[in-house]
């Protein structure tokens, strides 16, 4: 009989983690953030840690880079203008030849959903980072520390409080990833868009922004992913700033947060660059520390750890 391996930490889904995971991996990060500093991890020294950045990205690429140079381990970025990427080679080879190299940790992000879930039991442990219109775990994640810290590291009091989504919803994985994590925790979510964006399952959405509004207690707007625009069947650009962009009006003094980039003027007023209640930074702060948090736990539940 063969004995089956032990397949390493990979976080590719939501669903890949369980709520007692979910609660576990927030409260410890949280517990760094209310510290302000990251606390250097003794296993991470010298451990390589790949970076593959397929598509274009700011914050989530410093913060997994940051996180991972400060907890000690030895980051190799790869982006895909100057790897081997541009000449077509996949995502599967660049990871193998790496692993070759003696690379058996990984940040991955990619436009294709079907090559990131390839790299499921393949020995290697794989952190999503963003996989096209599919799932983006840890930008949800990090939310969500910013919600608890939000309510002072109370779960309790999270789960009275609503979320309300608003944008470009059926091109969102950060979305997507919403979507499995409130139902998963119990957490109260709503969902508001044109009909044309809509997501695929309905079950938290209305295209009702009035009303959406009125029951919400923290509003996230979502990019207008202006280069989805255009096609037929889809939105008018100006007639979504006038009937969904966020206001400062709209807000009432409810926290506001939106993942970024953002593109002011449209799916946030100009006026709320200034609002006094915007996370939109914080969100940023709060994934320098879950991101840190998930690399402990790459190699905290990995079996391989060079
Ligand atoms: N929110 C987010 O993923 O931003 P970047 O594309 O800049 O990483």
């Amino acid at each position: 009989m063969t004995k089956k391996l032990k397949q390493p930490f990979c976080l590719l889904r939501i669903d890949d983690l369980t709520v007692v995971q979910i609660k576990k991996i927030i409260e410890a990060a949280y517990a760094q953030l209310k510290k302000g500093k990251l606390k250097k991890n003794p296993k991470a020294k010298g451990i390589p840690v790949g970076l593959i950045f397929a598509e274009p990205s700011t914050r989530t690429r410093v913060s997994f880079e940051r996180a991972a140079k400060d907890l000690g381990f030895d980051t190799y970025l790869l982006e895909s203008q100057s790897s081997s990427l541009s000449k077509g080679e996949d995502l599967a080879d660049t990871i193998f030849n790496l692993q070759s190299l003696g690379v058996n940790h990984f940040v991955v992000r990619t436009s294709s959903t079907s090559e990131l879930l390839s790299l499921r039991n393949q020995g290697v442990g794989v952190l999503n980072a963003g996989d096209g219109v599919g799932e983006h775990p840890s930008q949800a994640l990090l939310d969500l520390l910013c919600l608890f810290a939000w309510q002072r590291g109370s779960w309790k009091a999270l789960l009275t409080k609503k979320l309300l989504i608003v944008g470009n919803l059926s091109h969102s994985r950060v979305a997507n990833s919403w979507q499995m994590l409130s139902r998963k925790l119990g957490l109260k979510l709503s969902f508001v868009s044109p009909k044309e964006w809509a997501p695929q399952d309905k079950k938290e959405w209305s295209a009702d922004v009035s009303k959406a509004l009125a029951s919400a207690d923290v509003v996230m707007a979502l990019r207008v992913q202006k280069e989805r625009l255009g096609g037929a069947g889809q939105v008018d650009l100006n007639d979504y700033v006038s009937r969904y962009q966020i206001r400062a009006q709209h807000l009432n003094g409810r926290p506001l947060m939106h993942p970024g980039p953002v593109n002011w003027g449209v799916e946030l007023n100009e006026e709320l660059r200034a609002y006094k209640n915007s996370l939109i930074l914080d969100q940023v702060r709060c994934g320098y520390f879950l991101r840190a948090t998930l690399l402990n736990e790459l190699i905290a539940t990995n079996p391989k750890r060079s």
